[in-house]
């Protein structure tokens, strides 16, 4: 009788590859995003972006949450006045915050970013626009 000692190097790539499937499945998943074509979240207004992808983080009133991680505080933040600051950290992410940017348009950026400034006690009027957003990337 042969006892097999050592797993197949195929099999092991295979369970790799499927548990960063299954990863990123989870974000997808606890955020509540809906794909469109697989790459690109679907909603098209700040609001609905909003909800569907941010609130699992910062809350539905843009609060935030302590507990397994910081998320912090979109509410009466002062950070958002200057509007480069929220277009770089969506597009490129900061520490436990995934640049979900990467999965929007420059439009859905600007609209996600414009309602977060213009909402939860924050009161910036200057626009970001899609230019903007495609100079950040
Ligand atoms: C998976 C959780 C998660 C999601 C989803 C998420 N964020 Fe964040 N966000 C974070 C965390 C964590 C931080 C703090 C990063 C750090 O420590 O620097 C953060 C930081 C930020 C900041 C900087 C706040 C400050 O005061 O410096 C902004 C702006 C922001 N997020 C906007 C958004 C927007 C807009 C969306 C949706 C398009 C979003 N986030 C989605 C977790 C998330």
């Amino acid at each position: 009788m042969t006892i097999q000692t050592k797993r197949p190097l195929g099999l092991i790539a295979a369970t790799a590859l499927f548990t960063a499937f299954t990863a990123a499945g989870a974000l997808a998943d606890s955020a509540g995003a809906t794909f469109s074509d697989g790459e690109k979240f679907s909603q098209k207004t700040g609001e609905a972006l909003y909800s569907n992808l941010c609130q699992a983080c910062h809350m539905n009133e843009g609060q935030g949450a302590v507990g397994a991680g910081h998320y912090p505080a979109l509410a009466k933040n002062e950070n958002l006045e200057s509007s480069g600051y929220p277009v770089y950290i969506v597009l490129h992410g900061q520490k436990g915050m995934p640049p979900v940017g990467e999965m929007m348009s420059d439009e859905q950026v600007a609209a996600v970013v414009n309602y977060v400034r213009t909402h939860f006690g924050n009161d910036y009027k200057d626009e970001v626009t899609v230019e903007d957003v495609a100079g950040a990337r």
